[in-house]
C-alpha cells in the first residue's frame, strides 16, 4: 500500500490519520478529501481536494489520478445527527460506502472502513458483548454499520476486495471536534475541565462505554490495513477497546490534575437512550488474536496526555 484517498478527512479521525499515514508513507502519497473545505493549515499540509464520497464518478476520477490503491473511508453521519436525520444518515452512510467499494472493485483498491460498538443493541449481550453475537441496533446509526459490515465482507468474498475494518469504540483527542456522536462527552468533559473546570455531562452518571484514546485508534487502522490477511477472519469487523467509562469515572481520574473540577449532568433523553443500548464493555479478543491488536493508552495515561496538550 503507497497511494492513499482518505475520505471524510476533515473530522475527528482523520484530522490525526492523515498526518500518521504522510509520515509513514510520504506526504504527496496521501490525498486527503472532505465534503467541506477545511481551514488552511489542513488543506496546505499535503494534497487536498473537496470530494463527496456519495458521488461514485468523483470518487472514481479521484482514485484515478491520484493513482490510489488504498482507501480510507471516513466520510460518515454519526450516531446522534444520524437519530436528528435519519435519512440523511442513511445516505451519507450507505451511498458513500457503495461508491468506495464500486471504485475499489473497479481500480484494485483496498479499504477500511471504520464500524462501531454502535452495531450493538439491547439484546446484545452488555458485559462482555462477544465478538459475534446478536447485533440488532436501534439507532439509524447503527444500522448503517451492521449493514456496511456485511456490504465489506460481501465485496471481499465476491469480487475479491481486499476489505478490513474495526469496531470503534468511543474516541477520545484534541484538537478536531467530534462529529456528533453519544460518546463527544468523553471529549468535551476535558476541554470544559481546562476552561473552566465544570462540564455538564448529557449523559447520566453510571453510563459505562468502551473508549480509546486517538492515538491508539489511528495505530489500529494503519496495523489491520499492514496486517497479514492469511490470519484474518474477521475482516470487517473487529471489536476493540482499550477502557470502560462513565462520566464519574473519568471526572474522578481528572481531578487527578484539576482537583476543583465539578461534573454535573443535564441528562438528553436521545443520547441515553442510544448510549443505554450499547455496551458496558466489548471483548476484543478476536483483534488481539489474529493481528496482535494492543492499546498503548490506558485511562490515567490518556488524561495524563489530553490535559498537557489541551493546556
Ligand atoms: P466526523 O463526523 O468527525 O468526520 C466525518 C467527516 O466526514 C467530516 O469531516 C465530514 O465533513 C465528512 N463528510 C460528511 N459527509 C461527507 C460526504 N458525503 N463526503 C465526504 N465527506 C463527508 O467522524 P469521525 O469521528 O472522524 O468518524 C469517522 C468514521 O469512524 C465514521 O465512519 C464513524 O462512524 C467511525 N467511528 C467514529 C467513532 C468516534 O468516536 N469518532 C467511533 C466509532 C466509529
Ligand atoms: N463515537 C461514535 C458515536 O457516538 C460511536 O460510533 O456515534
Amino acid at each position: 500500500m503507497k497511494r492513499i484517498l482518505v475520505t471524510g478527512a476533515g473530522g475527528q479521525i482523520g484530522s490525526w490519520l492523515v498526518p500518521r499515514l504522510r509520515e509513514i508513507y510520504g506526504e504527496a502519497s496521501v490525498l486527503a478529501s472532505d465534503v467541506r473545505t477545511l481551514g488552511f493549515d489542513f488543506v496546505e499540509a499535503g494534497p487536498f481536494q473537496v470530494l463527496d464520497a456519495t458521488d461514485a464518478k468523483a470518487v472514481g476520477q479521484a482514485v484515478m489520478r491520484h493513482e490510489a490503491d488504498a482507501i480510507y473511508h471516513l466520510a460518515a453521519i454519526l450516531s446522534a445527527i444520524g437519530e436528528r436525520d435519519p435519512r440523511l444518515a442513511w445516505h451519507v452512510n450507505m451511498t458513500s460506502l457503495e461508491s468506495v467499494l464500486e471504485v475499489a472493485r473497479e481500480q484494485g483498491c483496498a479499504v477500511f472502513t471504520p464500524s462501531s460498538i454502535g452495531v450493538f443493541g439491547p439484546e446484545s449481550p452488555k458485559d462482555p458483548t462477544p465478538q459475534d453475537t446478536v447485533m440488532r441496533p436501534r439507532t439509524v446509526y447503527g444500522i448503517t454499520k451492521v449493514a456496511g459490515e456485511l456490504l465489506c465482507d460481501y465485496y471481499h468474498r465476491r469480487y475479491g476486495v481486499d476489505t478490513r475494518g474495526v469496531r470503534y469504540p468511543g474516541l477520545i483527542s484534541y484538537g478536531a471536534p467530534p462529529g456528533g456522536g453519544t460518546t463527544d462527552w468523553a471529549v468535551d468533559i476535558f476541554s470544559k475541565a481546562v476552561e473552566s473546570g465544570r462540564y455538564t455531562c448529557f449523559l447520566a452518571e453510571g453510563t459505562r462505554l468502551d473508549m480509546m484514546y486517538m492515538p491508539d485508534a489511528v495505530r489500529a487502522a494503519i496495523e489491520i490495513m499492514e496486517a497479514d490477511p492469511g490470519r484474518l477472519r474477521h475482516r470487517n469487523a473487529f471489536n476493540l477497546t482499550a477502557m470502560q467509562l462513565a462520566p464519574e469515572a473519568l471526572a474522578a481520574e481528572i481531578r487527578r490534575h484539576v482537583p476543583h473540577f465539578v461534573l454535573d449532568y443535564d441528562v438528553d433523553p436521545i443520547r441515553q437512550s442510544i448510549a443505554d443500548s450499547w455496551p458496558d464493555r466489548i471483548d476484543d479478543s478476536a483483534a488481539r488474536e489474529e493481528w496482535g491488536w494492543a492499546h498503548e493508552f490506558d485511562v490515567s495515561a490518556m488524561t495524563a496526555d489530553m490535559l498537557a496538550h489541551l493546556r
